[in-house]
């Protein structure tokens, strides 16, 4: 903190005592300079004019001071950074980044013209909202959205509505419906769930009836067809053996176990069903009836998804919608003559696992959800969409995805090899500050859970005290009374 002590220096002229001009100390004072040790009463005394906006996540590394950080919405006005950007989170597991993220989301739900949307992908932040979560540190969500009026929705896997045929298509393609019928993963499954697909559509099924048992005959049917199968097989022996299998399967038992379970992502008369459509047209509704722009929460956690087909790959499938989704409707509404901007942030948790920069094989999944959310990051901005990313890997993020993050946060464990590599060229060679960062203890070594550090080292325009451009470093608060007084955020009664 010393090198940023003279923060506090009060700028000369007819303005003195009211204003304050950072500078950084390149050489030693001349004798009689007055020199303050920072503390809170300084650093509030100097930024006095910012009291409203400023945000704090924890105190100064190895002092005491909180540090002061705001959180900008991406409108215009004082607490607005006039344009959307983006945010990045990294740090090996356990290092305390999704604690920081909900921190942060704290921040951002202050604004009542901002609209947000958590994509979720352990149910975390869910449970938080819910006023379920577990952990040490439990950021109590659900409160702090009652306190600013925020509406908050959830959609998990069991009423969120798939709306696409190629969905269906590749959820089938996953499934165990034509392994069942002796057909493994491979072309001729990928030529058969189209083929279906093709079928059922000119028979004029809609995909939201899917799940009923006339579709099913329908389907059933169509695949006893000789000239549907000899699309998927050319040779008869392939055919028979396929056919003998079909012949032989109990269709009540199919339609039970292998059908319904994949068709009802597509349900639209489950209870409390939207569509991705309808879900983010709701958020991006820039006037709101109760004029509080709200918060969705997709929660994709395979704990939601019971009696429904679910695997990485479909999770993967409906991230793809999803982003796809965020980015045609932002254009759409942000066309409909918002030129304002949508002021929405998109928190994205794992993001490593979503976008990789190198491909997992057989990752077709995977490789969509990357192309298509590199494209959101680079699109979206301008429509006023910011995404704040929580990865464990900086290397795995990709690169371009990486290069648009305005603001970063590095927490404990990126300290070996190609980590280290990445954060060093990230702070472009600071040896100072990757010492410093190289201090930080692993939170998990330490046996008493009140002694644990959370330690972050964070770069770009985040804070006031950001004008030199040098990274600064904070400790996370470790409990979450300090944390909702140091912000004004009212504490839930316990029990209720
Ligand atoms: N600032 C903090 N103070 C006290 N405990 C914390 C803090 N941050 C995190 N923890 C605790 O440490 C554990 C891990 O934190 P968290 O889930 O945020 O890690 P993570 O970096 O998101 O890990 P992963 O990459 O595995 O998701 C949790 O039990 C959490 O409650
Ligand atoms: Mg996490």
């Amino acid at each position: 903190m010393e090198k940023h002590a003279n923060i506090g220096s009060a700028a000369g002229g007819p303005s003195a005592g009211t204003s304050y001009e950072p500078s950084i100390l390149g050489t030693v004072p001349s004798t009689g300079t007055a020199i303050h040790l920072v503390n809170d009463d300084v650093l509030q005394t100097v930024l006095h004019r910012y009291r409203d906006q400023i945000f704090y996540l924890g105190q100064v590394y190895g002092s005491t001071p909180k540090l002061p950080l705001w959180f900008k919405h991406f409108g215009t006005g004082p607490d607005g950074a006039g344009e959307a950007y983006h945010l990045g989170v990294f740090g090996k597991t356990g290092s305390g980044k999704s604690v920081l993220a909900k921190m942060a989301l704290c921040a951002y739900m202050r604004y009542e013209q901002m609209g947000l949307l958590i994509l979720d992908p352990q149910g975390e932040f869910a449970k938080d909202f819910r006023g379920g979560g577990s952990g040490e540190m439990r950021i109590p969500l659900e409160g702090v959205a009652k306190q600013y009026k925020k509406q908050v929705v959830t959609l998990s896997v069991r009423n969120l509505v798939l709306d696409r045929w190629e969905l269906f298509q590749e959820i089938l393609f996953e499934s165990d419906f034509f392994q069942q019928l002796t057909m493994p993963k491979g072309d001729n499954r990928r030529d058969a769930c189209a083929k279906l697909a093709d079928e059922l559509k000119k028979k004029k099924v809609e995909l939201e009836d899917l799940h009923g048992r006339a579709a099913f005959d329908k389907a059933w049917k169509i695949l006893a067809d000789a000239k549907v199968q000899q699309v998927f097989y050319r040779t008869a022996p392939s055919r028979d053996r396929f056919e003998s299998a079909r012949a032989d399967a109990n269709p009540d038992e199919f339609f039970q176990y292998q059908w319904q379970p994949v068709t009802a992502l597509f349900d639209k008369s489950r209870k409390g069903a939207k569509t991705v459509e309808a879900a983010l047209n709701w958020l991006l509704d820039l006037s709101p009836a109760n004029g509080v722009r709200p918060v969705l929460v997709i929660d994709l956690s395979r704990e939601q998804a019971r009696g429904l087909f679910w695997t990485d790959t479909i999770q993967s499938l409906v991230i793809k919608r999803l982003l796809d989704g965020i980015t045609t409707t932002a254009e759409r509404r942000f066309q409909d003559g918002n030129e304002k901007g949508l002021n929405t942030l998109v928190l994205m948790d794992e993001a490593h696992r979503l976008a990789p920069r190198h491909l997992p094989e057989n990752g077709n999944a995977a490789a969509g959800v990357r192309g298509v959310l590199i494209d959101a990051v680079r699109t979206t901005r301008k429509y006023g969409l910011g995404w704040l990313f929580i990865s464990q890997t900086l290397s795995s993020l990709h690169t371009e995805i990486l290069q648009q993050l305005r603001i970063q946060f590095f927490g404990f464990g990126l300290s070996m090899g190609q980590e280290f590599q990445a954060l060093r060229q990230h702070v472009g060679g600071d040896d100072s500050a990757l010492r410093l960062y190289g201090l930080f203890r692993d939170p998990h070594s330490s046996f008493d859970i009140s002694s644990r550090q959370y330690s972050f080292m964070t770069t770009g325009q985040i804070s006031p005290l950001s004008f030199a451009g040098t990274p600064l470093f904070l400790n996370a608060f470790n409990r979450v009374d300090e944390f909702l007084a140091a912000n004004g955020l009212s504490i839930p009664s316990t029990g209720s």
